[in-house]
């Protein structure tokens, strides 16, 4: 049988940056005792409260058909949300989808096909390569740079950009690096981008995990209004991730015309998902607090723990609930790191290969208890020890 090319777009970007962590749970289920730090599912449940309104939304009847921009409660809990960041907002700016990654897709969709391309700054978060090669559009990558802690710089963007270009995909808080730029930067990046007249595409789902510092968003000018789209969920802020529940806000315009996509695709999001989310948006919930302050103290943790490991060199996150090592300094690859840390010392990581270019380090979740962390430090110095490289020699 024939398919269509987007199977084959998309064939060479999913599983296989899985592998360690696939593997890793086969031997976890095998009885090995694993220590898994490869994905971020929040270690917290969501609020008691937020289950309690599911449940009371769902024996209220709130499981009949909704519609493609949201229900009225939840999209007027997010007017509120980016209204107190800027006024101009209207529910006319607000799409609901489940969650981030399909609101992704549908704005890529919206916005670019076959013969545009999109900038992404490289590392990258795993399934942005695939969010917009399934529109036929090309990836173009911006060095994020480990010199200036991974931040996107407006020069690089600007030497990336090719006449195909029509969108810039940013991410900040930025998953894998933890990077959050800065509103200097933004502004620089957002000269640009009305210069050459793109799309900014923000992905913020790791708004509420800055660790310090503020978090800045091209959202926030209305000099970038016409031009921006923020997409976002509850799945990071609300410990959610199951719940599926996000949004895209952009221009009237926009909004008005993926409407018509969002209707296509899904016919809507679930009414007693949609109240959880609203409550979630108009009531002081601590959950996130409670995760920055424990994957802040976590990162410190590692980079304390790894701080003597030979050729090991944790780069502390500004936000979110990763951290990144740079593993060259042992002599091997990520990937190599990686699949030696699963078979000699039982600890799953990431391979930085899996976020574009980062051959050079590797992803640990911080989702995990402390004493896990603690353990994976002990067992990631001991490889390290073997490796036989020392720091000193990669200066
Ligand atoms: C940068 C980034 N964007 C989007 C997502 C997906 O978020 P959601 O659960 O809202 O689809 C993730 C999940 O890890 C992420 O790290």
């Amino acid at each position: 049988m024939r398919y269509a090319s987007i199977t084959e777009r998309l064939a060479s970007l999913g599983s296989e940056k899985w592998a360690v962590h696939v593997e890793a749970r086969r031997r976890r289920d095998r009885g090995e005792p694993i220590i898994e730090l490869t994905i971020g599912e929040p270690d917290l449940p969501p609020h008691r409260s937020l289950l309690e309104e599911a449940t009371r939304a769902m024996h209220a009847g709130r499981y009949r058909y909704s519609n493609g921009r949201g229900e009225p409660p939840v999209v007027d809990a997010l007017v509120r949300k980016y209204a107190r960041r800027r006024p101009d907002v209207t529910s006319a700016n607000v799409l609901c989808f489940p969650g981030t990654q399909t609101a992704l897709f549908a704005v890529m969709l919206g916005l670019v096909e076959k013969g545009d391309a999109v900038l992404v700054g490289d590392p990258l978060y795993a399934t942005y390569e695939g969010v917009i090669r399934a529109t036929g559009a090309e990836q173009v990558t911006v060095p994020l740079r480990p010199e200036r802690g991974f931040h996107m710089q407006a020069e690089d963007l600007e030497k990336s950009i090719t006449p195909q270009c029509r969108v810039l995909l940013l991410n900040t808080p930025h998953n894998p690096t933890g990077a959050v730029l800065t509103a200097a930067e933004i502004a620089a990046i957002g000269e640009v981008c009305r210069r050459h007249d793109l799309w900014i595409v923000c992905d913020e789902v790791y708004e509420e995990l800055v660790f310090s510092g503020s978090f800045a968003s091209p959202f926030d000018d209305p000099g970038l209004a016409e031009r921006t789209i923020v997409c976002s969920s509850i799945s990071k802020s609300h410990a959610a991730p199951g719940f599926r529940s996000g949004w895209a806000v952009g221009p009237a315009e926009f909004a008005s015309r993926l409407l018509a996509v969002s209707e296509t695709m899904l016919f809507g999001v679930q009414p007693f998902i949609a109240d959880m989310t609203a409550y979630a948006l108009n009531n002081p919930i601590d959950t996130s607090a409670r995760m920055r302050q424990s994957y802040r103290s976590r990162a410190d943790r590692i980079v304390a723990g790894l701080a003597d490991a030979p050729g090991l060199m944790p780069i502390p996150p500004e936000a979110g609930m990763f951290i990144v090592v740079d593993v060259s300094g042992t002599g091997m690859s990520s990937e190599a790191f990686a699949w030696a840390l699963l078979d000699e010392e039982q600890v799953a990581v990431m391979p930085g290969s899996a976020f574009g270019n980062g051959a050079d380090f590797v992803r640990m979740s911080l989702t995990v208890p402390d004493e896990k962390i603690d353990e994976a430090c002990r067992r990631m110095s001991a490889l390290a020890g073997r490796s036989g490289f020392r720091k000193e020699l990669r200066a």
